[in-house]
């Protein structure tokens, strides 16, 4: 039997040099006469052994990690091929310790799968949410996704089968399915990782998404700075409707769906809902002001379901084994699994999907462990670039929506930036406001003049003028950007900034002595 060995093509594999093992790998196995060939899979997420070689035998998958290029001859030197021991070998890959303590729900198929073959997907349990989806009523489906507890995981938390109700109910000729892969929130990467792992687990949900609110068009909005996610999903748009998943008629059945990829330029506010539908619609993407909610009046004025990619992903497992199998992970009103992504100055930086209410500690030090630089650990930002900073005093707070807002932080995304005791809590709120006036849509005041005040005034708490004046001037401009802001990018930008000073003010000092002799 010819032997399976896995190379990833994600891009973070690729940027460590997949590529040159393939190349490597496939020279020696025609050398050798080897019955084996390559699978280009997804990746495991575990960004410290990329790139991670897998291959398969008969007692399951075997892992080795990092490989260079230089390292296949002697792999294969000390067999490989059946899982030969090598100072490279991490053993069967499902029991390392960073994979083995998951619940791999959204992502079970990532990494394990080759991401282009719909009969690989098949024999792992997809298309199974569908088939029973078209067995249903849509507003049965609705109730489903409703009942799981799924929350928006873009960053709001909004409840899912709330948002598709309300499509659902909406009347409109044409109705859309906008995926939101735009995915600019600063150390995330779990919608990239789908779309280049297990792209045919998007289009199920968004076909899903479009049977239960009568929608029969759908599109994923990204950024160029996601080439090999666009490759990956326009490939698999391309197989599915081959295969008849998309098309006139979804699965045979009365239901007809289809869907494409569009790309824009790369702006952090096309995250934002509306300025993301003006981008699609060719505008300059400028936020709109709400009501009229997307759902009611979205792309082309037309009723509309926005998802976040980890949404609509998590639907098909949702449907396959039922609402109650997933509500019954998680904590509180956080139902269900969240892709931590670990980054920054950490250890095991990576993706690592878990039901909610583990405690921040938990995943920084036993999980991420602790800092890449050795140093100890100062602060984490929680929830992307308007996320709040947590000091170790609050590593016991448990990750859920309501406990993260309880200590005004948010979880977002669900990135997970580590920092250590050489980070200047000061420059880093400083960045915050550079960052907001940088990706300012311009249209409201509080946020595109407000931002640019801000970088002024913690330019002046650097510089010790009147330090005390100007740090209840920051407060001020966070008061006023927080209650006058129309979105969430002025309205959150003041989270990193008042968590950075009310957490370590000793940063916000850095010339006491001016202060004194005032
Ligand atoms: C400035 C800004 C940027 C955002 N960026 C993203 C993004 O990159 N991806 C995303 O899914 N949601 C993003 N959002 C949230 C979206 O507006 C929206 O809430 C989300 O797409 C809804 O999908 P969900 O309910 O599945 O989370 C952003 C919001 C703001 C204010
Ligand atoms: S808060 Fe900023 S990004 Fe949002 S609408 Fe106002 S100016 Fe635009």
């Amino acid at each position: 039997m010819t032997i399976r060995i896995y190379i990833p093509r994600d891009a973070a594999a690729l940027a460590l040099g997949a590529e040159k093992v393939v190349e490597a790998m496939a020279g020696e196995i025609a050398a050798r006469g080897l019955d084996a060939t390559i699978v280009r899979n997804g990746s495991r997420g575990m960004h410290w052994l990329e790139p991670l070689v897998e291959v398969e035998t008969a007692g399951g998958r075997v892992a080795y990690g990092p490989v260079k290029a230089s390292d296949v001859a002697s792999l294969l030197d000390a067999g490989l091929i059946s899982g030969g021991a090598h100072p490279l070998c991490l053993g069967k890959t499902e029991e390392i310790p960073f994979l083995k303590r998951q619940t791999r729900l959204t992502f079970a198929r990532c990494g394990v799968i080759d991401p282009l073959s719909l009969e690989d997907y098949r024999a792992h349990r997809g298309l199974l949410g569908l088939e029973r989806a078209i067995a249903m009523q849509p507003a049965a489906i609705v109730a489903e996704v409703t009942e799981s507890g799924l929350r928006g995981r873009g960053g709001a938390g909004f409840p899912t089968g709330i948002k598709w109700k309300t499509v659902l109910e909406a009347r409109g000729p044409r109705k859309y399915i906008v995926c939101n892969a735009d995915e600019g929130d600063s150390g995330t990467f779990a919608d990239r990782m789908i779309m280049e792992g297990d792209p045919f687990v998007l289009i199920e949900g968004m076909a899903i998404a479009g049977i239960a609110t009568g929608a029969t068009k759908g599109y994923i909005y990204t950024r160029s700075e996601y080439p090999h996610a666009i490759a990956v999903m326009s490939a698999a748009i391309e197989i599915a409707r081959a295969a008849g998943v998309l098309g006139a008629s979804v699965l045979g059945s009365a239901h007809a769906f289809d869907m494409e990829v569009r790309t824009g330029a790369g702006a952090y506010v096309c995250g934002e809902e509306t300025s993301l539908l003006n981008s699609l619609e060719g505008k300059r993407g400028l936020v709109r002001a709400k009501p009229p909610l997307p759902a009611h009046k979205g792309l082309f004025d037309r009723p509309t379901v926005i998802n976040n990619v980890i949404s609509l992903a998590s639907v098909p497992v949702i449907l396959d084994k039922g609402a109650g199998y997933y509500r019954d992970f998680g904590m509180g009103r956080s139902r269900g699994t969240i892709p931590l992504q670990i980054a920054g100055n950490v250890k095991h930086g990576g993706l690592f999907e878990t039901a909610f209410g583990l405690t921040l500690g938990e995943i920084v030090d036993e999980i991420g462990g602790g800092t890449a630089s050795a140093r100890p650990v100062k602060a984490v930002q929680v929830g992307g670039p308007l996320g709040a900073y947590f000091p170790r005093a609050l590593f016991d707070t448990p990750f859920d929506y309501e406990a993260f807002a309880a200590r005004d932080g948010l979880i977002g995304h669900a990135g997970i930036v580590v920092f250590d005791d050489t980070a200047d809590m000061l420059k880093q709120a400083r960045f915050a406001m550079e960052f907001c006036a940088v990706e300012s849509c311009g249209k409201c005041t509080p946020c595109r003049i407000g931002s640019t005040r801000g970088v002024e005034v913690a330019d002046r708490i650097a510089a010790g003028i009147e330090p005390e004046k100007n740090r209840e001037l920051l407060a001020d401009l966070c008061n006023t950007m927080k209650f006058g802001s129309l979105c969430a990018l002025g309205g959150f930008t003041p989270y990193p900034v008042m968590s950075a000073m009310t957490h370590f003010p000793e940063d916000f000092s850095p010339v006491p002595v001016v202060e004194a002799a005032e």
